[in-house]
Formats: structure tokens, C-alpha cells, sequence
């Protein structure tokens, strides 16, 4: 399969935080009428049960995977599941995969914390919320001051799916860098995490451990793949329960990369099947999707503990969001 590239550097685009719209969808996210927010740490006030629905032309680029998502036993979206015992800290939840993770942990009723740079992006992206359902925390990751250990009291497991643009670009405005974010940011946050911690998802990219062969070595020209394995180094170091996740390059929207496949709206299109490796094999494309519903199961599937995986999306029928499914997936690819 021909080797192709995400991260090409692309002049800024519109970072379509505001993706979501009112049309009717199946898929249960939540958004309501935006809350104002002040300054410092932020919770979500009032209490509402609406459905929030994403843009839904069939057309839509998600539309296809996110179809195949809902389309399964588990998933009602006319029901509230029941809550969850979990606390999932979301880092990078305004992010195109983390927005994804978050409604999606909303639709499943296990509550969330954020802990974003501007927590304004919550009230715009997810509406009011229960503060049971969904706190907000501001915070940088490349600040230690700013991880105060009360942003971890009570959380059980993290997903972190931060990043930057490989090359420069407006993200790095402030020094965001890689080297900032992917290695800086991910070691601070790991190293703030109580030992409770019962796992931590981090999101990193396939080709990090050959960042100096051809053609990654063109994608790491300013150390993004290298920084991404730093910063998965020190997770696996930590002691903490973790899995990573090294998705291919990302499709489908929420289009927050300035990449060929942002400029392109591409999709997973008949790719709904997920392909899940080991060892930095693989080389493909994923939906942002497949790769938030694959960190969301790690946390509760045993056997993804300890583990890297690489994801694909491929052709053919997907897992939605069948655990068993998925705990199929993850255990295939050990065995290969
Ligand atoms: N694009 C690809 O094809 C591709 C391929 C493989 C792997 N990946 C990786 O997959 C992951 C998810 O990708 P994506 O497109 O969903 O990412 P994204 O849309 O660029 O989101 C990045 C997130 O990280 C947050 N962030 C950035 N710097 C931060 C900082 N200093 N402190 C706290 N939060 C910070 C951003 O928050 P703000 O809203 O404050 O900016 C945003 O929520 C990333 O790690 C990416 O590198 C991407």
C-alpha cells in the first residue's frame, strides 16, 4: 500500500469547532444553549437531557461510520444508558478526536472532565450540562502550575488526544509545538496523574518508532513523530495503567487537521471494518471515529493494558460500539 502523508502544512484553515448542527441524527450528543463562562475552573450548570445531533446530510463525511457506530445492541439512542462509575479526564477534547470522545462518553452517561486551554470551547461544543455529567477545567499542558492535583481528584481513567501540527502553522502560535505539546505537554500531564489512575489512553500515530526511515523521516522534519514516542516512552514508564493508540492519518470529520484530508473532506467512505496492529506495521488512513470508539473500549477491555495499537479503517462491516467486538479487534492484532 502506498505510503501517504498526513500533516502536509497547509496555510491556516478555519478549525471547525462549531461542526456540529441542528439536523436530525441518530447519534446521541448533547448540545444545548450555550452557558456563559467565567474564568478559572468551570462546571457545566444546569441539568438537561437534549439531544444534540451532527451535521447529518447523508452526504456528511462521518456520516458512514458514524452510522456504523450506532448501529449496534448497545446503542439506543432514544435511551439513557445508565450512569457509569467512571470519571473520564478528556485531555484535548476540543480536538477533532476528542470532541468525539466526549460525545460520546456523554451519550453513554459516564461523566467526563475536560481540561482545556479555553473552556469556552466546552459550552460551544457540548452546550450546558449537569455539572455531574461534565466538568470543565482550564488548563495548559505544557504548564505543570497548571495541573493541579484537584483536576484529578475522583478520576478513574484519562484519554488524552492533544496534539499540534507536524509542521508550523498558527497551532504553533505561543510555542505549541511538538516538541511542546506532544513531549512536554504528555510528560507533565503523566507525571501529575495519581497513581489511582485505573488506565490512561494516550492518542500518538503510527510511524513513531521509524521516524528516521523514509518517508516518516519527511513527516518528522520538525520532530513530531519522534516527540509523540517520547511522550508514549513515558507513559509506558510511568507505572500507570495505559494503552496507546497510534491512529493512521485521520478522515472524517470534525476537520480540525490542516491536511490534504482536511482540504479534501475525506472520508472512510466503505471503510466502516477497523484494522488493528502491532509493531508499526501498518500504514493507512482512520476515521476520527474509529479511533475515538477504539480509545473508549480500551478503557474497559482488560487485555488492551500494557498495549500499543496501531488502527486502520479498511473495508467492510464495523464494530460500532460492540465491546466484544473490540476486545476480538485488539486481541487479533496481539496474536499476529
Ligand atoms: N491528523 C492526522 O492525520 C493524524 C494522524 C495520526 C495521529 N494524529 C494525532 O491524533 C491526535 C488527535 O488528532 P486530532 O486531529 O483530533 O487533533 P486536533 O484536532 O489537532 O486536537 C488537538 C487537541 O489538543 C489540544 N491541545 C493542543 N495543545 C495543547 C496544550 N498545550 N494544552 C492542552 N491542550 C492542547 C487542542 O486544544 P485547543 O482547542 O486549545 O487547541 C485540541 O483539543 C493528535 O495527537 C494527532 O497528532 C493525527
Amino acid at each position: 500500500m502506498a505510503t501517504e502523508f498526513f500533516f502536509t502544512p497547509i496555510p491556516d484553515l478555519p478549525c471547525p469547532l462549531g461542526k456540529f448542527s441542528k439536523h436530525p441524527h441518530r447519534l446521541p450528543l448533547f448540545a444545548l444553549p450555550p452557558l456563559s463562562v467565567s474564568s478559572g475552573n468551570h462546571r457545566f450548570k444546569s441539568v438537561s437531557t437534549s439531544k444534540f445531533k451532527l451535521s447529518s446530510s447523508s452526504s456528511s463525511p462521518v456520516n458512514a461510520v458514524r452510522e456504523e457506530v450506532i448501529q449496534t445492541p448497545n446503542s439506543d439512542s432514544q435511551t439513557i444508558p445508565p450512569s457509569s462509575s467512571k470519571l473520564v479526564l478528556v485531555v484535548g477534547g476540543s480536538g477533532g478526536v476528542g470532541q468525539l470522545v466526549v460525545a460520546s462518553l456523554l451519550s453513554c452517561n459516564i461523566k467526563s472532565r475536560l481540561l482545556l486551554r479555553d473552556p469556552e470551547k466546552a459550552t460551544s461544543l457540548f452546550g450546558e450540562q449537569d455539572e455531574e455529567t461534565l466538568q470543565v477545567y482550564t488548563g495548559d499542558t505544557r504548564n505543570p502550575k497548571d495541573l493541579d492535583p484537584s483536576i484529578f481528584e475522583g478520576v478513574t481513567h484519562v484519554i488524552c488526544c492533544t496534539g499540534t501540527t507536524a509542521f508550523p502553522s498558527k497551532r504553533w502560535d505561543g510555542d505549541n509545538t511538538p516538541e511542546k505539546v506532544d513531549w512536554a505537554g504528555v510528560r507533565n500531564l503523566v507525571s501529575a496523574l495519581p497513581s489511582s489512575i485505573k488506565r490512561i489512553v494516550l492518542v500518538s500515530s503510527v510511524g513513531v518508532t521509524k521516524f528516521n526511515e523514509l518517508p516518516w523521516s519527511i513527516m518528522n522534519l520538525f520532530g513530531v513523530l519522534k516527540y509523540k514516542k517520547m511522550g508514549e516512552d513515558f507513559v509506558r514508564k510511568s507505572g500507570l495503567p495505559f494503552t496507546i493508540i497510534r491512529p493512521g492519518r485521520l478522515t472524517d470529520g470534525p476537520y480540525t487537521s490542516y491536511d490534504l484530508n482536511t482540504l479534501l473532506k475525506a472520508t472512510a467512505g466503505k471503510r466502516r471494518a477497523v484494522l488493528i496492529g502491532q509493531g508499526d506495521k501498518l500504514v493507512g488512513e482512520v476515521s476520527r471515529l474509529v479511533v475515538a470508539e477504539a480509545c473508549i473500549q480500551a478503557l474497559d477491555i482488560e487485555s488492551t493494558e500494557g498495549e500499543v495499537y496501531e488502527i486502520n479503517s479498511v473495508e467492510g462491516e464495523g464494530p460500532g460500539s460492540d465491546t466484544q467486538k473490540w476486545k476480538e479487534l485488539f486481541e487479533a492484532a496481539r496474536s499476529q
